[in-house]
């Protein structure tokens, strides 16, 4: 099925799932970049101009001069729970509705933070390069020696949706669960979660897991930072499947490196997809290319909403999951 004549035009700057982009294309022209890869910033501009509406990946910065550059948008939906590349403000200035894709992802990505926490503390990559090195000759008492989960204590630094979910996996391993948000779930929550709520410091200090969930806000930028590292558990390992500016990424280094912590699981990185050099080398760091949320069925499930989003915007009705609601006309 493809758009009527007068349906709006999109942009996807991305190659998405192929059922999501002819979902898009049964309602709207589409202009669909056909590669896995970020869209040069000049082609980004040419092909936005005269379009209603964007679907794009967290690669493009969706800034004030991309704004002025093409005044007929009016939705940029992001395919992403995190929005940091989009200036939401600047884009509610100019009345045009920003949307994300929360909750489809929140499983597949507590799995993959799980899977970074335990490959971290059972040194799953270290025992993998052993074998494949040729490096198993015998059984050995001693060999890679890791760190216990069950019984030990998570912290998880912002309780959203993600965070929560990795409290409910952390009850199944018989966890204590300490958390640290600026906003305090509600009891039955934590009831639920067995989680109780605590200071960043206290956190830290008895943490045999510190796993990060909180978005990347000018307040969130190096909270985990030289000082804030020094202050956790030599045995602790910390767990980042959220954004990679929320830690000093020379600091981490240093503290691999010199153990001030055990070890690190790492699925984002200050300055992606740039990997701070001192990280490569270093045995006790578990590394993966931003893949937290790259399952078939959730890769599927998020484009899916992001073209969902885009066309009720541009439909007039209101999208599952605006960020700047303030922005949407009452329909
Ligand atoms: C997100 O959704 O914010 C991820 O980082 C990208 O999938």
């Amino acid at each position: 099925m493809t758009a009527e004549a007068g349906s709006p035009s999109i942009l996807i700057s991305r190659l998405l799932p192929e059922a999501a982009v002819a979902l898009a294309r049964s309602r709207a022209h589409v202009d669909a970049y056909d590669m896995d890869a970020a869209m040069p910033r000049a082609e980004l501009l040419a092909r936005l101009k005269g379009k209603q509406g964007l679907i794009c990946v967290i690669s493009e910065a969706i800034d004030e001069a991309l704004l002025a550059a093409c005044p007929d948008l009016r939705v940029v939906s992001n395919v992403a729970v995190g929005y940091n590349n989009v200036d939401v403000g600047a884009c509610t200035r100019r009345g045009i509705v920003v949307t994300n894709t929360p909750d489809v992802l929140t499983d597949t990505t507590a799995d993959f933070a799980w899977t970074l926490l335990m490959a971290t503390a059972r040194r799953l990559a270290e025992a993998d390069r052993y074998v494949r090195e040729g490096r198993f000759q015998q059984w050995e008492y001693m060999l890679l020696l890791g760190g216990d989960i069950h019984g030990k204590t998570l912290g998880v630094v912002g309780f959203g949706r993600i965070g929560r979910a990795m409290a409910r996996r952390a009850r199944g391993f018989g966890m204590r669960v300490l958390y640290q948000d600026a906003v305090a779930a509600d009891p039955a929550t934590e009831r639920d979660l067995g989680a109780a709520r605590t200071d960043l410091a206290t956190l830290l200090r008895e943490s045999d897991f510190v796993t990060l969930h909180t978005p990347f806000l000018p307040e969130t930028r190096h909270l985990i930072n030289a000082e804030t590292l020094q202050t956790m558990k030599k045995t602790a390992y910390l767990i980042n499947a959220a954004r990679g500016p929320v830690v000093d990424e020379a600091a981490r280094v240093r503290a691999l490196k010199e153990g001030w912590i055990a070890g690190a699981g790492l699925d984002v990185f200050e300055e992606e997809p740039r990997v701070h050099p001192g990280l490569i080398g270093l045995p006790n760091v578990v590394l993966a290319p931003h893949i937290a949320s790259a399952s078939l069925d959730t890769r599927l499930k998020m484009a899916t909403l992001a073209v969902e989003n885009c066309l009720a915007v541009l439909e007039g009705k209101t999208p599952p999951t605006p960020v700047n609601p303030e922005v949407l006309k009452p329909s």
